[in-house]
């Protein structure tokens, strides 16, 4: 193959938006994990691309790279920081070899939905955090939302105690393998990626996830069932290399991040909408989902709660009292 066929060929399996960049034009490459149109990330990072590409046009060019074509999220903030790729959007749980303040987003039933994490966010606490990683070289940008977790296994799961030794995969996140932990679960961290396959083959018999994961990554149809358990969250950090945006004329710089703002602002109002279709999408196609009582949810609350004590020094007691000032 030649050059340019390899590169259509690429653009063609990954249903990527691949600009063609013209010479001059600051390129940045943006890779991801998930689907380009039915999931909250995906959709804001082609809705980011398409706004740069036009109003930016001569001097911007922004490259998508969905579905860990390029990098799975173990990898991409090291690629970022040697200046392989310009921003990325990992969850909030993938960034432990950088900071552990991200670690209050994992604490489960910390936030009650996704306006309590939302308010969280755009208060000054949560604004601070974007700033927590600029000794380590990386700045966060923006938060966009992705939604609650649910939790499906490889049979019912209505009680914690369900999943009694049955083994979970875990983003790359210590509070969440102390969770499964409490649950009497084997927690295994794994990437996004490699998850549909490790669930078809029995290497895991569960994970938790949001709707519109467990629906993009097709995880239903190797499970017994989901359970609608809204225990934690998932929502990411748009971050870059403080080098990349340092070196940025100003006026270019403003323009792009008016653009994430306002790309942010629209999608992140749309989230719950696009979780809510996953979630009848699933349904749809035949997927079991199981609800809680008051009582069952009570016995998931009272069993992963106590995990919050474990990691109070890393995210500080002010942050979380904040957030639960807000949750209230
Ligand atoms: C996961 O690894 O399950 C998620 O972080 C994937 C994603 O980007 O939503």
């Amino acid at each position: 193959l030649t050059t340019a066929a390899t590169a259509l060929a690429l653009t063609v399996t990954a249903g990527a938006a691949i600009a063609a960049c013209d010479d001059g034009e600051i390129v940045v490459k943006f890779a991801h994990v998930t689907n380009t149109d039915k999931h909250p990330k995906g959709i804001a990072a082609s809705l980011l691309a398409e706004r740069v590409n036009a109003e930016m046009n001569g001097t911007m060019c922004m490259e998508v790279y969905p579905n860990s074509t390029l990098y799975n999220d173990d990898k991409v903030l090291e690629a970022m920081l040697q200046g392989d790729v310009q921003l990325a959007a990992p969850s909030l749980s993938k960034f432990e070899k950088f900071t552990k303040k991200f670690r209050l987003f994992d604490l489960p039933f910390m936030f009650k939905n996704v306006d309590a994490v939302d308010a969280f966010q755009t208060s000054d606490a949560g604004q601070a955090l974007l700033d927590s990683m600029q000794k380590r070289g990386l700045q966060g940008l923006a938060y966009w939302h992705n939604g609650m977790k649910q939790m499906s296994a490889s049979k019912p799961l209505l009680v914690p105690s369900d999943a009694n030794g049955l083994k979970f995969r875990v983003q790359s996140s210590d509070v969440l393998v102390a969770q499964m932990e409490a649950m009497g679960a084997s927690p295994q961290k794994m990437a996004f990626s490699e998850v549909y396959g490790a669930l078809q083959q029995g290497v895991v018999d569960g994970q938790e996830n949001t709707w519109s994961n467990i629906y993009g990554q097709k995880f239903f149809e190797v499970q017994d069932g989901t359970t609608e358990t809204n225990h934690g969250i998932i929502d990411y950090l748009v971050v870059t290399s403080v080098d990349w945006l340092d070196s940025l004329d100003a006026g270019v710089r403003d323009q792009f991040l008016t653009i994430l703002t306002e790309v942010t602002n629209a999608r992140n109002a749309e989230s719950t909408k696009v979780n809510n279709e996953a979630r009848d999408a699933i349904l749809a196609a035949g997927g079991v989902v199981r609800q809680l009582t008051a009582e069952q949810r009570q016995e998931w609350v009272d069993t992963m709660k106590p995990v919050w004590d474990k990691f109070v020094d890393d995210v500080g007691q002010e942050s979380i009292d904040a957030a639960q000032a807000i949750n209230a």
